[in-house]
């Protein structure tokens, strides 16, 4: 199997990573914190371990503010219900996917906040003036994706983050497409809450992620429960991470994210981004005649500017065909995983004009090799020629 599908979820993993969660299960399996033997106490030192280096990751410098979270979605209802108080008003944009829209849009609905949801440019860029203009005094929260599940185009946080600080709002940025790939340093970038996924170029599995969560916020707990510490107070305790991580954690989840998090920092997430645009251009330059597809805007970022500004996956459609018909033929005639449709983002699908039936989306990964996308550009010429 060709596996173009690494924005869904990231595979296969890092042997590492299935290695540390398989000798995790069967020698260190036991709940973190919640009992004083010493299974526990080693369960609780993998997952602080593994909050330490997030931290470096994201450049966090209060591992403590790292919570684990079961994914992304999880972590951005966290933020936007934790954060958001009635007659708040709120700031995103036309990029969102839905794990960013339907909660911001559920509160809109419930007339407990207003929202304004800005466009993006025709280079798929949110404007970081727009942003500025946007903020108004009840604005409490700016929730923007840093790369697109889209269209892959990673958008300027930094300076949107000093605007709206500068402005007195909270930044919540989705770093579901970006983190591992793409440099990011909270203190630097003034991201006040950053929500992250560990299951795709985090090279964790699945059933993993988290919230960083900086100094100036202000959050409720979400989710209360059994934190394994003080268990005499009636409510949840406020200090960080148990005030938002009540339950058991995914530990072996957590054991395998680990290895994937150290993969990550030997590596240096700058090399593993040119690793992914080299494999989409090389994508691109084996075609045959690439013109016979749609590329939204993409085909010239990766041939005039080598990918730069992307993250590595593109939408493409083929005239003739809808996204659906193309994915099922990829999967059932040549083995190859991508995805069709509308990739959970309907606004941004609209914004670049491929609503309702969407793009077959592809996106490379970690262990993605130059073969496999030469081989995948054969199968779209063959198809092309049909
Ligand atoms: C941009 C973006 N945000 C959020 C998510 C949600 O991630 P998860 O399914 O891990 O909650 C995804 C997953 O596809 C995504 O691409």
């Amino acid at each position: 199997m060709i596996y173009l599908d690494n924005a869904a979820t990231s595979f296969p993993k890092p042997d590492p990573v299935f290695r540390a969660m398989d000798a995790f299960a069967r020698t260190s399996a036991a709940n973190p914190g919640r009992s004083a033997h010493r299974r526990a106490v080693e369960a609780e030192a993998m997952i602080d371990e593994t909050r330490r280096l997030l931290a470096r990751l994201f450049g966090c410098a209060r591992p403590e503010r790292v919570v684990f979270t079961m994914n992304a979605t999880d972590a951005l209802n966290m933020a936007i219900k934790g954060v958001l108080k009635r007659g708040d008003h709120a700031v995103t944009t036309v990029l969102e996917h839905n794990s960013v829209s339907r909660p911001l849009n559920r509160l809109e609905r419930d007339g407990y906040i207003t929202l304004t949801r800005l466009p993006a440019d025709s280079g798929h860029r949110i404007d970081p003036g727009d942003v500025e203009r946007a903020i108004v005094p009840k604005t409490r929260l700016v929730a923007l994706t840093q790369a697109s599940n889209v269209t892959g185009t990673i958008q300027p946080v930094a300076e949107i983050g000093k605007l709206v600080r500068g402005r007195g709002a909270l930044l919540l940025v989705d770093a579901s497409q970006s983190a591992g790939l793409v440099p990011i340093h909270v203190e630097r970038d003034a991201i006040d809450l950053l929500a992250f996924t560990g299951h795709k170029s985090l090279l964790g599995p699945t059933g993993t992620g988290g919230l960083v969560v900086g100094e100036r916020v202000e959050i409720e707990a979400w989710r209360e429960g059994g934190t394994g510490g003080d268990s005499s107070s009636p409510v949840q305790p406020s200090e960080f991470p148990h005030r938002l991580e009540g339950g058991t954690p995914n530990v072996f989840g957590i054991a395998g994210l680990r290895e994937g998090v150290k993969i990550i920092l030997e590596q240096g997430v700058e090399s593993i981004l040119r690793h992914e645009r080299r494999l989409l251009s090389t994508f691109h330059a084996a075609l045959k005649d690439p013109g016979r597809f749609n590329w939204y805007g993409a085909d010239s970022a990766i041939t005039e500017r080598c990918g730069e500004g992307r993250v590595g996956l593109v939408g493409i459609n083929l005239p003739g065909f809808t996204p659906a018909e193309l994915a099922a033929i990829l999967d059932e005639q040549f083995d190859i995983a991508v995805r069709p449709g509308l990739h959970c983002a309907p606004y941004a699908h609209r914004h670049q004009g491929t609503f309702p039936q969407g793009t077959v989306r592809l996106s490379v990964g970690f262990l993605t090799t130059e073969e496999e996308v030469r081989a995948a550009a054969v199968a779209f010429d063959e198809i092309a020629a049909e």
